[in-house]
């Protein structure tokens, strides 16, 4: 984690912020009564479940029990971090995040000379490959490729020439310099002791993530003999190969003027289309393009097209990336598949055949289609039998996407191709995602319970309404009660005190992280509390007095179970006191 945020600068964010616009930019919101409704993005429903509380800065799903605050919705339905949700969160409000000095201050700061490392590897290697002595091996194999001087220096193409040191002797004079090299991957520790070049006579690919940081590097052999054809830096503290794609910050222009994104498979793939000006274009990094990639992608572009190889391993791949997004395909968002012809790649494709055959969509097919016939391939969907298998097999697929026009739209397909009625399709569609909704509530009556139960009720009421602290004068004889649960009650009272007009948002915040948090969830998102049940001042009043005059038999018996070494110094003068008054 980078530096640690003050919690009051989360506070005063929650105040400034709408937890009602920040969700209905995702999922269009209609006030119904003091809230606001939507049917839930986190399960299936038909009807809406889904109530964000403006007064609470809350939203809860009384159908499968979601719940939390503007924060917890972005780490939630955008799958942020919760660094990057309060990032997104402070710049929607125009806000300077302040960063405490603590220990992750100084890993932050790590990381920071992290990146600066890496651009000075990245700029050692596009050296070599202009001054080099033996430089021109790799020129002659840029030029074999067709690679234009001008794309290589976009790209910042280099040369890590042969030999085991060149970097270290560039790089790594001192024992602390080795040790900071190896930790961005580029040098390798040797068994006996020492470090040696990762990277040796390959052609290299800075990788930069979408902000221009260089964080890692792709290597490719000149030498047919070597092996393996491409060397990547490994996993490191500024470099996941599950987040990161190549091109992406070459391509964010383009992908802002177009609004449509290319994900192909190869880094030749990238500079080839990006010099035959097609420069929307990113690749994963080796691996099959992850939820993350698409979530990322999917926040800057509304457009994603997906090229693999017209082969078997091109459609298992590209099944898998439509595994991977159905979920992610909120209104607007459009999703297509590209298959080349056998034994092309988009680096060759576009070289063959031109920039405009490889734009002009005759290839490119949305997702609804390649759902359908890759599910259908070997049904024969003439008899009944057939399309039975293929309404079965499509609901799992249709019940990921979120719900709106576009899974209406694919529900009328598949009821053309199967001839089933609609409204069974959607019966099926609401049994399956039945099947997977929790169990609402359990209602009870806090009030006639003791001791524990009390305290919950006594939480609940504040997290709902922290105004009725207002009446407290003092916790003193509160904080002496021993009631488990109880140092947890006076904290919270104490915290509503010192802000006035907190909300539930803010009160959670301050607690996430904690061994409170889940609990504190749980009784913010009970579903009578938050619908209505005020409690009057008085009535909360009155279970304060009654939680702090419970009978003596009661802390008898929680006595018995404690030894003295568990009670408080208050807690003992309250046995005291109440020993003596008996
Ligand atoms: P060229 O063969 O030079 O045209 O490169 P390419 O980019 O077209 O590569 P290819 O289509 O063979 O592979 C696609 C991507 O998979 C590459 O860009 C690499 O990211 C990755 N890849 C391919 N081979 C290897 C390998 O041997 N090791 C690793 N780690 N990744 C590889
Ligand atoms: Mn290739």
């Amino acid at each position: 984690m980078a530096g640690r945020i003050p919690q009051h600068f989360i506070d005063e964010l929650l105040n400034r912020i709408d937890i009602v616009d920040i969700i209905d930019a995702y999922v269009p919101l209609k006030k119904a009564g003091k809230d606001h409704q939507a049917c839930c993005p986190f399960h299936d429903e038909k009807t809406p479940s889904f109530t964000v509380s403006q007064q609470k800065q809350f939203y809860h799903c009384f159908g499968c029990g979601a719940n939390g605050t503007a924060i917890s919705f972005l780490m939630e339905y955008l799958h942020m971090g919760f660094i990057d949700a309060i990032e997104d969160l402070a710049s929607r409000a125009g806000m300077e995040i302040p960063r405490e000095v603590t220990d992750a201050t100084k890993s932050s700061n790590q990381s920071s000379e992290l990146y600066e490392l890496m651009e000075m590897i990245t700029n050692f290697y596009s050296k070599q490959l202009r001054q080099h002595p033996q430089a021109n091996t790799v020129i002659d194999y840029l030029k074999g490729r067709g690679i234009s001087g001008e794309i290589a220096k976009e790209f910042e193409l280099g040369f890590a020439p042969p030999g085991w040191d060149n970097l270290i002797n560039e790089l790594g004079k001192s024992h602390d310099a080795q040790k900071r090299l190896f930790k961005v991957g580029a040098i390798i520790q040797k068994d006996q002791g020492g470090y040696y070049d990762r990277f040796r006579n390959r052609l290299m690919f800075p990788i930069r993530d979408q902000r221009g940081r260089a964080i890692g590097l792709g290597g490719r052999l000149l030498d047919a003999d070597d092996k393996p054809k491409y060397l990547n830096s490994p996993e490191t503290p500024i470099f996941h190969k599950g987040r990161e794609l190549y091109g992406l910050y070459q391509a964010r222009k383009a992908i802002k003027d177009t609004d449509c994104l290319y994900i192909v498979e190869g880094y030749m793939d990238v500079i080839a289309l990006a010099q035959y000006g097609i420069c929307n274009a990113v690749a994963s990094l080796g691996t099959a393009a992850t939820p993350e990639h698409m979530e990322k992608l999917f926040r800057i572009t509304n457009k994603l097209v997906f090229c693999f190889d017209g082969d078997n391993a091109g459609r298992k791949a590209a099944w898998r990336a439509m595994e991977n997004s159905l979920s992610l395909l909120r209104e607007g968002k459009q999703l297509y598949f590209m298959f080349l012809p056998e034994g092309e790649d988009p680096d060759s494709f576009v070289r063959h055949k031109g920039s405009k055959s490889f734009t002009d969509n005759q290839m490119q097919i949305p997702l609804s289609e390649f759902l359908f016939s890759s599910l259908n391939k070997d049904l024969d969907l003439k008899s009944p039998e057939g399309r039975s298998v293929m309404v079965n097999k499509t609901l799992p697929y249709l019940s990921q996407l979120p719900i709106g026009p576009y899974q209406d739209i694919l529900i009328q397909e598949l009821a053309n191709l199967t001839h089933c009625e609609i409204n069974d399709i959607q019966r099926h569609l609401s049994e399956l995602s039945n099947n997977k909704t929790h169990k609402p509530f359990k209602k009870t009556d806090y009030t006639k319970d003791k001791g524990i139960e009390k305290v919950r009720w006594l939480v609940r009421c504040l997290l709902h309404q922290p105004s009725l602290v207002n009446q407290l004068e003092s916790i003193d004889k509160l904080a002496a009660h021993p009631t488990p649960g109880i140092n947890f009650l006076c904290e919270l009272i104490e915290f509503i005190q010192s802000r006035p007009n907190i909300t539930l948002a803010a009160i959670l915040e301050n607690w996430r992280d904690t061994k409170f948090e889940r609990r504190l969830r749980e009784l913010a998102a009970d579903e009578e509390t938050f619908i209505e049940s005020k409690v009057t001042d008085s009535e909360f009043l009155d279970a304060i007095n009654g939680l702090i005059k419970d009978n003596l038999e009661e802390f008898k018996d929680f006595k018995e179970k404690h030894s003295p070494s568990e009670l408080s110094e208050e807690q003992k003068a309250y046995f005291r006191n109440k020993q003596k008054s008996e």
